[in-house]
């Protein structure tokens, strides 16, 4: 098992509530983030959610090979994580050089910073949206890729480069897992997601709606063909997907190469449902309109989250009334985010 394990991105919404599962497991875990999207804040509260600290946290860029080599000649790092990247499909489509080399450039720093150091595990963030325009679901690992937007692209690229990378490298080992759509927080109320702006996400939103902060939820198309009309989505708990990543490092070790998973519940959920849950769970009604369809979104995504199941023998476990309950509490608790 990896004793050490470096998270890049390790201060953002997936990458703490990562820290704190593997802190909390006996893992040593250092930190690498230049909090493009994140607050130094979350550092110390990863800390009092673990009830221990991190290993050691560096303000660094990914893309920055002299400084990442840095930090590996420091610890001896038996296993990475790759969360940090640009994750927002509209502003991909506006700063598409940005979005390639944060998650493209910084991929490749990482991969080449990670070879001379002699690293041969890594964990990649993938996404369900390599997918893109799903015409059947549910989704498996097989299913045709498609991205429709640079966000999505750039993270198709990675798997490719990974692909030849360990075509070459043939000891190297990579899970390249392909997250639904993460929501929720730490049950324990310190950590969360905390967007910055206009929360682009329909869970993080309803949260604002509730607190006060938004009046209203627009739903974006109640014309699509699903069973309420409006889009269905495979929702899964933040936690579930960070126990997720301690049990890759479990099996990071199975065999060498790429292996590509499906990080998903199975199950879906559409924004009524969703709205539904969110009240019952916060006791606030929430305010919604139905406004035009958003462009580029699809009617349905769900995972087969069916060969995670059959390689690690692990299953999410928590439910949309859970996810509801935590990201309720992180909001009402931190009503402003990590500013608060
Ligand atoms: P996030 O923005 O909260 O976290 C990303 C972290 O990476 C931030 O802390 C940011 O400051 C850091 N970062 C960005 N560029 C960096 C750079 N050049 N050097 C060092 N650090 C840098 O996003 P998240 O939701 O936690 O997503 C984590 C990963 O999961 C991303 O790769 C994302 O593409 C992927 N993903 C997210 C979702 C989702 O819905 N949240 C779904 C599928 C995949
Ligand atoms: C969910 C549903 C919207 C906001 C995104 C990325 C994807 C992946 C996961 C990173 C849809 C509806 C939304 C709102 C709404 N991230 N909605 N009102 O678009 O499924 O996926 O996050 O890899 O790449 O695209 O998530 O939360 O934005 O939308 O009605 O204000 O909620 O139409 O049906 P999405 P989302």
């Amino acid at each position: 098992m990896p004793e050490t394990v470096l998270v890049t991105g390790g201060a953002g919404f997936i990458g703490s509530h990562t820290c704190v599962e593997l802190l909390a497991h006996g893992y040593e875990v250092v930190v690498v983030d230049n909090h493009a999207n994140s607050s130094p804040h979350a550092l110390e509260r990863i800390a009092k959610t673990a009830g221990r600290p991190l290993a050691a946290a560096y303000q660094v860029d990914v893309r920055d090979r002299p400084a990442l080599s840095r930090v590996f000649a420091t610890h001896q790092v038996d296993a990475v994580i790759h969360f940090a990247a640009h994750k927002a499909v509209g502003e991909s489509v506006a700063l598409p050089v940005e979005y390639y080399d944060t998650n493209v450039g910084g991929t490749c720093a990482l991969l080449s910073v990670m070879h001379e150091h002699a690293v041969r595990r890594l964990v990649f963030s993938s996404s369900c949206s390599v997918y893109g325009d799903a015409r059947t679901v549910p989704l498996t690992e097989q299913s045709p890729v498609a991205p429709t937007n640079p966000y999505a692209r750039t993270k198709l690229t990675c798997e490719r480069i990974l692909e030849d990378v360990c075509a070459h490298l043939t000891d190297l080992k990579v899970l390249a897992l392909r997250y639904f759509n993460p929501v929720g927080a730490h049950p324990g109320g310190l950590l969360g997601e905390d967007p910055q702006g206009v929360p682009n996400n329909v869970m993080p939103y309803v949260a604002q709606v509730a607190v006060g902060r938004r009046e209203r939820l627009s739903v974006f198309g109640d014309d699509y063909p699903t069973p309420d009309g409006t889009g269905v989505r495979d929702y899964i708990h933040v936690m579930d997907v960070a126990e997720g990543h301690r049990v890759a490092l479990q099996h990071v070790d199975d065999r060498t190469g790429m292996r590509v998973f499906n990080l998903g519940t199975g199950t879906g959920t559409s924004v009524l449902q969703l709205v539904a849950a969110f009240g019952e769970a916060s006791g606030r009604p929430i305010p919604y309109q139905v406004v035009d369809r958003r462009p580029g979104d699809v009617a349905e995504l769900v995972a087969d989250a069916s060969a995670v199941a059959e390689a690690w023998n692990w299953t999410t476990t928590r439910d949309l009334a859970a996810m509801c309950r935590d990201a309720w509490r992180f909001q009402e608790l931190n009503p402003h985010g990590y500013a608060s």
